[in-house]
């Protein structure tokens, strides 16, 4: 820190220049990122309420009230008008969350959490922070849990299983019914890791395309995990954690009497937290509305069949499997696929690199020009190493 501050300008000035570095959406090279440019009108509303603190409720009761709407919005669009939930920082925290609730719910007494291998990473750190042991479980041949497998390896000690609405490396829906049905035979509580599934597979529908069902509508599902600031063009920081209903988070909830706006029972990981993205979400939904988001997932989906076909007719790669959302894995059985990966980077592709595949999410900030001009690319490395 100097001495003696900076002018703003100056400082404005600066801080573009050290960012210059950074990618930008706008460029079209980000092709492996779950996030995107957040909507125009959300950015304007979320700026003009930078003060409200939903860790302190009663002082920003009417915040409050906006972010109880969007979960009630979000609730009928995961078939629960009546769920429960917050905004919270993203899916890492929404998840956290739920193991949270499912463990106290047990009374600690149970440790085991089931899950497929392909679970997103923040269920290792939910783990690791609640002493919890993960156990992870293969795939069937379409990439989704095999639910044999969960069903064998429930035992008295399983406090939850975990299935996924699209999966972070191949957008993959775990057959929710099957889950769900285990679930409720066992007593087992359910979650559903929709953080970037929540905002396509509810519209695919709306767009007469094939849609894997997965939310409330099955009766073990306890808890959704769904990200505004993934599919649903929010500002950053916008997860979403939706319970059934308020009784099951009880477990979690703290009763804290200091508060200046009085006293509240509040059940979210973190104390202080932006109400700015509660009403950037409340606005967007209301301003995008049902066929807001439905002519954005179509976009999407359209740019993923360009890219799949794509794929298809350049020798050397082909599609781990048939897209079921915006994301597209793409195998080499001939070439290493970490060297491709490579060389796509050398070009300039922000792509996402698995173990087997290369995974492309096409979100709303991609353009067709940047499909083709990718596709151009791959075609060239891949004759290049072939
Ligand atoms: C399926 C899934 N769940 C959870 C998360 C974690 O979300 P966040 O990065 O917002 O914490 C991700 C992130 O990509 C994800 O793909």
């Amino acid at each position: 820190m100097y001495e003696k501050g900076l002018p703003k300008n100056a400082l404005f000035q600066k801080i573009k220049t050290r960012l210059q570095q950074d990618s930008t959406y706008r460029s079209g090279r980000i092709l492996g990122s779950m996030c995107t440019e957040p909507h125009s009108f959300a950015k304007q509303v979320y700026m003009q309420f930078l003060e409200k603190n939903l860790g302190d409720p009663y002082l920003f009761p009417a915040t409050a009230e906006l972010e109880r709407e969007v979960i009630q919005m979000f609730g009928s669009l995961l078939s629960n008008p009546n769920a429960y939930g917050y905004i919270v920082s993203g899916g890492t925290e929404a998840n956290i969350l739920a193991l949270w609730t499912a463990r106290n719910l047990a009374k600690r007494k149970k440790h085991e959490v089931i899950l497929s291998v392909s679970s997103h990473f923040s269920f290792d750190k939910a783990a690791d922070l609640l002493g919890l042991k993960l156990i992870k479980i293969e795939l069937n041949n379409r990439f989704q849990v095999d639910i044999k497998a969960v069903e064998e390896t429930i035992t008295s000690n399983t406090v939850a299983i975990v299935g996924n609405a699209g999966t972070t490396d191949l957008g993959v829906v775990d057959p929710i019914p099957e889950l769900s049905k285990i679930a409720l035979a066992n007593d087992i509580y359910l979650h559903i890791d929709a953080a970037f599934g929540g905002f396509v597979l509810p519209f695919l529908k709306n767009l007469g395309l094939p849609a894997p069902a997965f939310d409330f509508r099955f009766p073990g599902v306890h808890s959704i995990t769904i990200d505004p600031h993934k599919m649903g063009l929010a500002p950053i920081p916008a997860g979403g954690i939706l319970f059934r209903d308020t009784s099951i988070v009880e477990p979690i909830g703290m009763k804290v009497s200091y508060l200046a706006g009085g006293e509240a029972n509040l059940a979210t990981l973190v104390g202080t937290r932006s109400g700015a993205s509660s009403i950037a979400v409340w606005a967007l939904l209301m301003h995008l509305g049902r066929a807001g988001y439905a002519a954005v997932v179509k976009r999407c989906m359209k740019l993923t069949w360009t890219l799949a076909e794509g794929v298809r007719q350049i020798d050397g790669v082909s599609l781990v499997t048939q897209p079921t959302i915006n994301i597209v894995g793409i195998k080499s059985d001939g070439l290493d696929v970490q060297l491709i990966a490579r060389e796509l980077r050398k070009k300039g592709w922000a792509i996402s690199l698995f173990p087997h595949h290369i995974r492309i999410v096409a979100m709303p900030h991609t353009k067709l020009s940047h499909v083709k001009a990718f596709l151009d690319d791959l075609r060239e490395i891949t004759k290049k190493l072939g």
